[in-house]
């Protein structure tokens, strides 16, 4: 059975859809641990109240980003918990080396565009302020650029005229706890190649 190990720093609505997924007995897989960069990330309460291992783990001196030292104590934590799949949900940082070399293929993320475009920070509103008529959510393999792996699976939103940024990040999201599932289930049951 798939390992996962989740690293979040927010609301943890995606981390939701994964613990229910397994729970519901869709996504045949476990969660092995939950990490958060943020002490007060409601994804940590999530994980606990699931009976899943969580911890706030210092994210050391650099805003974007875990420097080398800090992410060999995520990797640490992650191989303690056997992880085989990192699962990034709502992780806001820039993924280095360190990382990528100990689960190389193994990273998965979900973005609230329709990559390539708009990657980055709040996609969602990007998304508005250049006026495209349709954007959605990705979820792809994680690689040394930002938001730019191997794609997995994308959905499609449409922009509605009276959208602000907040009602389109929510019909975003409805299509992520969808997708998002359905990638690791696939990973999971040999169906999707680790991205190359
Ligand atoms: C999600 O919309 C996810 O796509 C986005 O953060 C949100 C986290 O929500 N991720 C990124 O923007 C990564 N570049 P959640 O904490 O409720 O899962």
């Amino acid at each position: 059975m798939l390992t996962i190990g989740v690293l979040a720093s927010g609301q943890g609505t995606n981390l939701q859809a994964l613990i229910d997924a397994i729970k519901e007995g869709y996504l045949p897989g476990r969660i092995g641990v939950v990490i958060s960069d943020n002490p007060q990330a409601y994804a940590l309460e999530r994980a606990k109240k699931a009976g899943i291992p969580a911890f706030y783990l210092p994210p050391g001196p650099r805003k974007t980003y875990l420097v080398s030292e800090v992410e060999k104590q995520y990797v640490e934590c992650l191989v303690k918990h056997q992880v085989q799949l990192v699962c990034l949900a709502g992780f806001m940082r820039v993924i280095k080396r360190t990382f990528l070399s100990n689960f190389p293929n193994r990273i998965i993320n979900i973005h609230p565009s329709l990559l390539p475009a708009f990657p980055g920070l709040e996609a969602w509103k990007q998304a508005l302020d250049y006026g495209v008529k349709f954007t959605g959510c990705t979820t792809h393999f994680v690689n040394e650029y930002v938001d730019a792996g191997k794609i997995i699976l994308q959905a499609v939103v449409p922009v509605l005229p009276d959208d602000t940024p907040e009602s389109l990040h929510r019909r975003i999201q409805e299509k992520e706890h969808f997708i998002y599932p359905l990638s690791v289930k696939l990973i999971a049951q040999g169906q999707i190649k680790y991205g190359e």
